[in-house]
């Protein structure tokens, strides 16, 4: 990622505008305030990467080592969690990919002070809320990361109310919020849709029961951290049992909440009138240690895959013994080393502990070096195949069937142009290309640094002939709009 200098300005076009509370005649109004960002807090409305590609050459096992950074879907949360007290937090682990600068953005566009460390303390954030003059989640910065919509329980915990933009539509399905909606009624909060956001509001919100229709993973962590700051008891049923709910139980109790059966389908939390602040280091990436573990093990390499927590990745290592690699795990690495051939193995993506959905896509280009036929099947999201078309691209044989995946294994990649449509997608795109004959050209790789800490270091270090180019554009020039995921 290139370094900004800090003492340029933000530019106009795409500065975000915040509102300052201010009492008058016994009313609280609204006042537009301009924010002064600095330049790199506004480097999300158009990425300086945006023209970025990966040329990958395969044909290398993947050998040695690589570590695993902390777990942007664990950290997202747990920024979104600074909401809920006046006192810092302090979160060790973040990783450096473009979602966290754009939490940070949304954090700063409402009053926040986010400091992202450099150096020696780099991965360390600290975040106060001490003064959140603007409860306000802009469709700029909704639009290009619908976890943005974790800060709308702890907004209405906290301050009362919350204006946070609908997310839209999505790479990868419909994905709504009608479930973050319906509970926080639950617990007590006026919602008014208008203009394309949801505005909540609650003097206090009340502990309530809330039983979800579908399980869902930011949902579940939107409304624990409400309910943390409600008046009386919450209990949350078929809830999301992800490691990162857990982390997030795990961070909001040491802030002072009372949250118990994080974890399993069923949550208890007790409400408290506040909470302060905390130390914690977030998890490490499941997915981005499975993304590791795959292509390991479709290169035929042999390699330790560090500072992972490997009964985190049970469905995905279970999966890929069956496929007949070699996994040997310790507490905090895994090792695959394959020297036979793979074998098909069909899949079907679940909620946690299953098969994850954000695994899919990479497993899918293991499917394709498989010997026999594999049929995947997603459960969690209705249109996740879009790395389908790309692998045939490469040579593949895939025929999806709404949400089933046929593929025949077994058949020769050549290196092609690809693209990039999401994020786990372009994480398929790069594995497949790393055992393909001849050079891949990856284009729109701004989608993978949403979500990969320099996925291409981290490879090249590790046996992969991958290297990163960039356009020589005017970064102003691009104006297209970022993915979602
Ligand atoms: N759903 C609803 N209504 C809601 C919420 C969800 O119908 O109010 C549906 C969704 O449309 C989907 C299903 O429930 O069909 C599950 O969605 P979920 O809410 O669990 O997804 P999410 O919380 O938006 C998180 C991860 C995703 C991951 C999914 C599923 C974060 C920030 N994102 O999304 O991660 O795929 O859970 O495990 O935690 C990624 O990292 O690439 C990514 C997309």
């Amino acid at each position: 990622m290139k370094i900004i200098p800090k003492n340029r300005q933000a530019g106009s076009a795409g500065a975000p505008m915040a509102a300052k509370l201010v009492k008058s005649a016994g009313e609280l109004k609204k006042v537009p305030v301009r924010l002064k960002l600095r330049f790199e807090d506004a480097a999300e409305y158009v990425p300086e990467n945006l023209m970025d590609k990966f040329v990958i050459r395969g044909g290398n096992p993947l050998l040695g080592n690589i570590r695993v950074s902390g777990a942007k879907n664990a950290a997202l949360p747990a920024m979104a969690a600074a909401i809920l007290t006046e006192e810092p937090l302090i979160l060790e682990n973040i990783p450096d990919v473009r979602d966290i600068q754009t939490e940070r953005n949304l954090l700063v566009s409402m009053g926040a002070e986010v400091e992202l460390g450099y150096g020696r303390a780099h991965h360390r954030t600290t975040i106060s809320c001490r003064d959140l003059a603007n409860p306000e989640a802009a469709y700029e910065l909704v639009k290009t990361m619908r976890a943005s919509t974790l800060v709308l329980g702890p907004l209405v915990a906290r301050m009362g109310r919350a204006r946070v933009s609908l997310p839209g539509g999505c790479a990868i399905g419909a994905r709504p919020i009608d479930l973050h909606i319906k509970g926080l009624e639950q617990l007590g909060a006026t919602i008014r849709q208008e203009h394309g956001y949801i505005e909540a509001s609650a003097e206090r919100l009340r502990g309530g029961h809330i039983v979800f229709d579908k399980i869902t993973v930011t949902g579940t962590e939107d409304l624990m951290m409400a309910a943390a700051l409600a008046d009386g008891e919450t209990v949350m049923e078929n809830c999301a049992r992800e490691p990162e709910v857990v982390d997030l139980a795990v961070l909001l109790n040491k802030m002072g909440a009372k949250i118990e059966g994080a974890g399993t389908s069923t949550i208890r939390i007790k409400g408290v009138s506040r909470l302060g602040g905390a130390r914690h280091r977030i998890i490490p990436d499941r997915i981005e240690a499975g993304t590791f573990v795959i292509a390991a093990a479709l290169t035929g390499g042999d390699l330790s895959i560090n500072n992972c927590e490997p009964r985190h990745l049970s469905a995905l290592l279970e999966k890929l013994q069956e496929c007949g690699v070699t996994v040997t795990t310790t507490r905090d690495s895994v090792r695959v080393k394959n020297g036979h051939r793979l074998k098909a193995a069909d899949l079907s993506t679940e909620e946690y502990p299953g098969f994850p959905t954000d695994m899919q896509a990479q497993y899918m280009a293991l499917a394709t070096q498989a010997e026999g036929t594999s049929i995947i099947t997603e459960n969690i999201f209705e249109n996740r195949f879009m790395h389908a078309q790309e692998l045939l691209r490469m040579g593949a044989n895939i025929k999806v069937e709404g949400s089933r995946a046929i593929v025949r294994g077994h058949t020769p990649l050549s290196g092609a142009a690809v693209q990039c449509s999401d994020l786990r997608a372009s994480a398929s795109l790069v594995i497949a290309a790393l055992v393909a004959e001849g050079e891949t050209i990856l284009d729109r790789v701004y989608h993978i640094d949403r979500g990969y800490e320099r996925i291409e270091e981290k490879l090249r270090g590790a046996n992969g002939q991958i290297r990163r180019i960039g356009e020589i554009l005017p970064r102003r020039a691009a104006q297209v709009p970022v993915g979602v995921a």
